[in-house]
């Protein structure tokens, strides 16, 4: 599926080739959705969410269940009807410039919303049909090969499994040539290998010019593909900065030690120039910045203080911890004071709760 993505990639038209076009392909401003009514009764589920996604990039959008990711996806793609706020699609307002903003993004939706009685050679052309791509243009068969599908071009939808369906949908959503994808949580329920072929592809469609916008809730995959990733919790952007950023504060590890008796009251030499926490009478707790595990230094420190130990644990920040320390029991204006200034914390803050 790799070697052709090159030539399923964005070539230009209208779309550009990714190499040119406006700074963010997609910008999004106050950007609102109520869902059943704009008064208290409705559920707010995009709440003032200011977005921008720089040309060129691979931007994850974060965030657990219901957070909002799938609604910002559907007003971009047109689909849900926003409240307030503006959208940009390279360049285009979604209001003002409504086909030109249509043209310069495809769609990958989270459900798997295909019909079961056509074939995806029938899919495709369908879909060119619609977004009115001239036949001499159309490269069903090439962006098929691309994904991997090419043998299955006339095979009907039904017989497909979930991963190859999964595949048809971003062929589909390819068909017009656009500058943006945008993929709706594009590993969901796909298996190991599919999921890092998918990826794959994601990255040479990227290489290649594409602007990527993805919604997950894996971390690991916004952490494996993403250049920036923006964390969104009840609406809000909690949290928006390029992934080595958010990674650096990852790079933080806590050693806690058991000690076999109880630790002395003054903790001197060594010791006390790694100023662990005591966490009780026995335990001991030294947090070190960088890879650097930092357990050869307490080993020998230890030793120099003559005390013995009755266990050690290691434990890594990840991005799971930075996610939950974010978004866990926001208050109504937590998560807006953090998107204010998302980055304050340290993550030793950041871990201590979410209100430092
Ligand atoms: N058509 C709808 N009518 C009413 N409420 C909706 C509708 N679609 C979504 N919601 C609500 O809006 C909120 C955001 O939903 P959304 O689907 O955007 O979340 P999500 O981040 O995509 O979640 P997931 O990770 O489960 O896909 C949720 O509270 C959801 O219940
Ligand atoms: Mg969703």
């Amino acid at each position: 599926m790799e070697q052709t993505a090159h030539s399923a990639a964005p070539q230009g038209g209208e779309a550009g080739d990714g190499a040119s076009g406006p700074e963010l392909a997609v910008e999004t401003r106050a950007l609102t959705k109520i869902y059943g009514g704009r008064d208290a009764t409705g559920r707010r589920a995009l709440d003032a969410v200011d977005l921008a996604v720089p040309r060129g990039s691979i931007f994850g959008l974060l965030g657990p269940n219901g957070a909002g990711k799938s609604t910002l996806i559907n007003i971009l793609a047109g689909l849900v009807v926003k409240t307030g706020g503006t959208a940009r699609i390279w360049g285009h307002d979604i209001d003002g410039d409504t086909r030109a903003a249509r043209a310069a993004i495809g769609v990958v939706p989270q459900e798997l919303n295909l019909d079961s009685f056509f074939t995806p050679r029938e899919v495709m052309e369908q879909q060119a049909g619609f977004y009115a791509v001239p036949k001499r243009e159309r490269r069903t068969m090439e962006i098929l090969e691309a994904v991997g599908l090419a043998d299955k071009a006339d095979a009907y939808a039904r017989s497909l499994s979930g991963g190859m369906r999964r595949r048809l949908l971003v062929a589909k959503a390819l068909v017009h040539n656009p500058p943006v994808l945008v993929l709706d949580e594009p590993t969901a329920g796909v298996d190991v290998e599919l999921r890092r072929s998918l990826w794959a592809y994601v990255r040479r469609l990227n290489e290649n010019g594409a602007t990527i916008l993805l919604t997950t809730h894996y971390l690991e995959e916004a952490e494996a593909l993403c250049d920036r990733i923006a964390i969104i919790d009840h609406g809000r952007v909690i949290a928006c900065e390029p992934t080595p950023d958010l990674l650096k504060r990852l790079d933080q590890r806590t050693v806690t030690v058991t000690l076999a008796s109880e630790a002395p009251g003054a903790l001197t030499g060594q010791l006390g120039a790694l100023a662990p926490e005591r966490a009780g009478p026995h335990r001991l707790v030294f947090r070190f910045s960088g890879r650097d595990s930092g357990i050869p230094a307490i080993l020998a420190a230890l030793q120099e203080a003559g005390l013995a130990i009755a266990d050690l644990a290691t434990e890594e920040t990840d991005l799971e911890d930075i996610f939950l320390s974010l978004t866990a029991g926001d208050g109504e204006d937590g998560g807006r004071r953090e998107a204010r200034d998302p980055m304050a914390g340290t993550v030793a803050v950041a871990r201590a709760g979410p209100d430092p």
